[in-house]
């Protein structure tokens, strides 16, 4: 069985896909990781004009080992690195089959991201579509960013997630939208449980 969870930054699609991994037996793959760690490979280059070919070059060298920092990687600004470097063709080509396998090697998983619906996965058998407003997406990230100890500017954190969301949106070769054999899943108004519970039943009723 294999389940694609998209959604836009913050949305808590990593949340809701960790859950309905533990809750099938599934294994789990937060594909927004091997962005953040490409961007942060090639963080030095950052406005230079090497950067894309740098990033190619990151991407294709990727692997597991790459996804362990996750203080680094789960930053706001591994974020930001992450979406500059996904826009970028060759990258999104280099870890395509560093998804796919993990999707069809293992007789089946979970994955989180953008565009596994769309093109990772389109042949998954329960696509979610997670959704939440901005100002709720950036409460979540505030807090989950504060119980690290972490100083928040929230004003700074919700321009950050609007640029991303848009950079993500205009992103030519992402292929972030809800297809529409995938079901919305609306978690502003949701606790983490209710948000689980809601996507176990859309799954249940799917398969
Ligand atoms: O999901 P997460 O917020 O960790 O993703 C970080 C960034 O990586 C996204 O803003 C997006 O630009 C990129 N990404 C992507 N395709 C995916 C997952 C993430 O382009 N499947």
């Amino acid at each position: 069985m294999i389940i694609a969870v998209d959604g836009p930054a913050a949305s808590g699609k990593g949340t809701l896909a960790q859950g309905l991994a533990r809750h099938y037996g599934l294994p789990h793959l937060d594909t927004g990781l091997l962005y953040r760690a490409v961007g942060v490979a090639v963080e030095a280059f950052e406005d230079k004009a090497e950067f894309e070919a740098e990033a190619v070059k990151a991407a294709r060298k990727l692997d597991a080992a790459h996804l362990v920092d996750l203080d680094t990687l789960t930053s706001a600004r591994a974020g930001t690195l992450a979406s500059k470097v996904a826009v970028i063709a060759d990258v999104r080509k280099a870890l395509f089959d560093f998804q796919r396998n993990f999707a069809t090697q293992r007789g089946g998983a979970v994955l989180d991201g953008r565009d596994i619906g769309t093109k990772i996965c389109p042949d998954a058998d329960v696509k979610l579509f997670i959704q939440a407003d901005s100002k709720a997406r950036m409460e979540r990230r505030a807090r989950q960013f504060e119980s690290k100890g972490q100083v928040v500017d929230r004003y700074a954190l919700y321009h950050q997630i609007e640029e991303r969301d848009a950079r993500d949106m205009l992103n030519p070769n992402g292929g972030f939208y809800k297809s529409d054999d995938a079901h919305l899943l609306d978690t502003t108004q949701l606790s983490i449980e209710a948000a689980l519970r809601a996507a176990i039943a859309i799954v249940d009723e799917a398969m």
